[in-house]
């Protein structure tokens, strides 16, 4: 299992939102992090085939993705970082609509649902309208939709965001258990949701991958303490 970019560049205009970008994903968690604008989304965006690409690849075990059109799409599973919700649908009534979309089989959409709706700890709110959702609760709702089909690619971007605490951690908990045969993406500019939890992490600044590494190399490799020693290094002046 192996998702492969080479070269990519994607341009808006005359902004170059990522530039030249490289790297090789296999099963395990990816921290992606960088500041605003540094082209995280427009990454992931690329993957999702939302946004066209300008120059470069992605291939996935070593067909481009371009080529396998939906049986790709198949293969993952995004959580945008801004994503639009039925207000008029119960929790559950949305993720059973987003499987219908997934083309999940209904008795299976029935099973997962349930058990997701546990995994984001909202089962007695399922019933509600999700237009009476605090945002945490929303973005706990779409990353139980990112999670339908069992993706073998899983795109969370900044999924954290709006989370309290008590909650953030224990998405980053399940985020790790599940990283067992996967490619997760996570893009954040909180370095504690990744730093326990990523294989690597890719630092990334004005579209471009300045450094990568396992979090214990980036750290050892600045003589720092933690991650934010290493964020701060690397991406402190931007
Ligand atoms: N649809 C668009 N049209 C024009 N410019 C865009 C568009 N999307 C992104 N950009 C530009 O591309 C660059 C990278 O944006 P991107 O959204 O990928 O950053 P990001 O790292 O995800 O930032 P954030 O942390 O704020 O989510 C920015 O300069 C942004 O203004
Ligand atoms: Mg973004």
């Amino acid at each position: 299992m192996e998702l492969r970019m080479e070269h990519l560049t994607k341009k808006y205009g005359e902004k170059i939102a990522l530039r030249d970008f490289s790297y090789t994903f296999t099963p395990g968690i990816y921290g992606i992090l960088g500041a605003n604008g540094a082209g995280k989304s427009t990454l992931m965006n690329l993957i999702t085939d939302n946004v066209k690409r300008n120059e470069g690849q992605i291939l996935w075990n070593g067909t481009d993705i371009l080529k396998l059109g939906k049986g790709f799409r198949a293969l993952l599973g995004y959580m945008p970082q801004q994503q639009g919700m039925y207000n008029d649908f119960s929790a559950r009534a949305f993720l059973r609509y987003m499987a219908e979309v997934k083309e999940i089989p209904k008795k299976q959409a029935r099973e997962q649902i349930e058990e997701l709706l546990d995994v984001v700890n909202l089962k007695a709110d399922a019933h509600k309208k999700v237009g009476g959702f605090s945002g945490g609760m929303r973005q706990r709702v779409l990353l139980a939709q990112a999670l339908l089909g069992d993706p073998q690619i899983l795109i969370l971007d900044e999924p954290t965001a709006g989370l309290d605490p008590k909650e953030r951690l224990r998405l980053r908990q399940y985020i790790s258990d599940l990283a067992q045969n996967r490619i997760v993406f996570l893009t954040t500019h909180i370095v504690s949701d990744i730093e326990s939890i990523a294989r690597d992490v890719l630092l990334m600044k004005n579209g471009q991958l300045v450094k990568h590494g396992t979090p214990e190399s980036l750290i050892a490799e600045c003589n720092g303490k933690d991650l934010e020693d290493v964020y701060m290094t690397y991406l402190g002046g931007s």
